[in-house]
């Protein structure tokens, strides 16, 4: 690293100066990224554990001894409190009523959207959504059509990739009047990180629709306040937040609008009392009839370790961090030109660090103004040891928007008559030919310093001809 370069930085950004705190916490507890020489810069896609979380986690299980939390015996009931502790602990950290919401275990921010999905009454209502959103939302779609509702996406614009206000309104002044309204949107974006609006919760409630928020891609790296807001449904994922353990997240719901819902079926855990000759079953109350077979009772405690862990950071810091390193980021890639004066790269997102979260999604352009394939970039940075993302992220709408890929392409792709029952992703290219399928996303998180972000300028000023 540069002292310069640092310090100009430093000037420009001076809370980064009141984030040291994170660099100390790199030295101590995730040591093994600078051991291995590892910029890892794909913080939307995993956050990274700290070995303290692992190693109290490790005294927890080899000091105790745990049984399936499905009875009153000493082992179970050890097991039994540290659930319940974890859960209560979950509502602490989004600061949630335990009168208002719930917290419901799920194995990742796709299990508790399926959740939804399957239970939510949508015959001869409405599903609104935006362009942006990850497919796990998209897929609740599949749902709605199944039970007649009717599904209106709402479209995001270049260059900033937010959404056009006016249409939302206008969808959101008319719910259907015989069915049940859901909305769903991210609360920020996994492609171009935009943090898209809060007060459009209450805005659709006033509407009367049911509002799903998509926190899993908000919530690493931003306070989300459910005493502020009063989202009816928040998939999160843990992983996401801080690494470790995977196969776990939640449904935080309303206890209002998770009595809407209708479970389609029973499993062991959900049930107060079902027989088989009777023919019937009784769900249980709150969170249990909504969490099938056996919880993941011996990890579950480590979601509380790293919660805990999060709230000694504090947002505060982790949101300054993130924010300080974005704009320098932003501001430094999309400056770079080829000596024939071509951009390096093309944003998809905005251009500043306000109102949007710590990925930077762009696509690589020679000096001719070709566009790499995101493919090539990936397998340059792989070169360096740089861990990003490319393609669209599992968010084709934000993606066929950021490419450009027309909605008469894509009809023409899919009922192409060898594109009636399989399509590969290497058909879907040649289907927009000419177009890139993908993008190439850099994402900052809790523990990215200034040297990851240098390693990376330094990487792509290495493409400048
Ligand atoms: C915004 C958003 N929603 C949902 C998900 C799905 O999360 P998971 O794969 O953990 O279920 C992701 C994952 O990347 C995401 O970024």
């Amino acid at each position: 690293m540069s002292a310069k370069e640092f310090q100009t930085f430093l000037e420009q950004y001076p809370a980064y100066a009141q984030t040291e705190s994170i660099d100390l916490l790199r030295k101590k507890d995730y040591a093994r990224l600078d051991a291995g020489e590892h910029i890892y810069l794909d913080y939307t896609g995993g956050g990274l554990y700290a070995e303290s979380q692992i190693e109290k986690h490790q005294k927890l299980l080899s000091e105790n001894v745990f049984g399936n939390p499905h009875s009153s015996n000493p082992t179970s009931q050890a097991a039994t409190h540290l659930v319940e502790g974890a859960r209560e602990h979950i509502l602490k950290f989004f600061n949630a009523d335990p009168n208002e919401y719930l917290a419901i275990f799920t194995s990742n921010a796709s299990g508790a959207l399926k959740l939804i999905g399957e239970s939510y009454p949508f015959a001869s209502g409405r599903y609104l959504l935006t362009f942006d959103n990850h497919n796990s939302v998209n897929g609740i779609r599949e749902f709605a059509h199944a039970r007649g509702g009717e599904v209106t996406y709402i479209p995001v614009m270049l260059p900033d990739m937010r959404v056009d206000a006016s249409q939302l309104n206008l969808e959101l002044a008319r719910p259907a009047q015989t069915g049940h309204n859901l909305f769903a949107y991210p609360a920020q974006s996994n492609f171009s990180s935009v943090k898209h609006p809060l007060e459009w919760i209450e805005l659709a409630h006033s509407y009367g629709w049911d509002v799903l928020l998509d926190a899993a891609a908000f919530v690493p790296t931003s306070k989300l306040d459910l005493s502020v807001v009063h989202p009816d449904f928040v998939p999160v994922s843990f992983y996401k937040i801080f690494g470790y353990p995977t196969g776990l997240g939640a449904l935080i719901a309303r206890k209002s609008a998770l009595a809407k819902l209708h479970r389609p079926w029973f499993a062991g855990g959900t049930i107060t009392v079902a027989s088989v000759q009777g023919d019937k079953y009784y769900l249980a109350d709150g969170a249990p009839a909504f969490e099938d077979g056996t919880l993941d009772y011996l990890n579950i405690p480590a979601v509380e370790i790293g919660l805990k862990h999060i709230e000694a950071i504090g947002y505060d810091v982790i949101s300054e961090r993130v924010k300080t390193l974005t704009g320098w980021l932003l501001q430094n890639l999309t400056a770079m030109k080829h000596a024939s004066g071509e951009r390096l790269v093309r944003l998809f997102g905005p251009n500043s660090s306000e109102g949007r979260g710590g990925a930077v999604t762009v696509n690589f352009y020679d000096q001719h103004g070709q566009a790499f394939d995101h493919r090539f970039i990936e397998s340059e940075a792989n070169k360096v040891n740089i861990s990003l993302r490319t393609g669209c992220f599992c968010n084709p709408g934000a993606g066929e928007v950021a490419l450009e890929i027309s909605r008469v392409e894509l009809d023409v792709c899919f009922t192409s008559p060898t594109h009636h029952d399989k399509m590969t992703i290497d058909d879907f290219r040649l289907c927009i030919d000419g177009k890139s399928s993908g993008a190439v996303r850099i994402s900052i998180g809790m523990v990215t310093n200034f040297n990851d972000v240098q390693a990376f300028l330094a990487f792509a000023r290495g493409l400048l001809k």
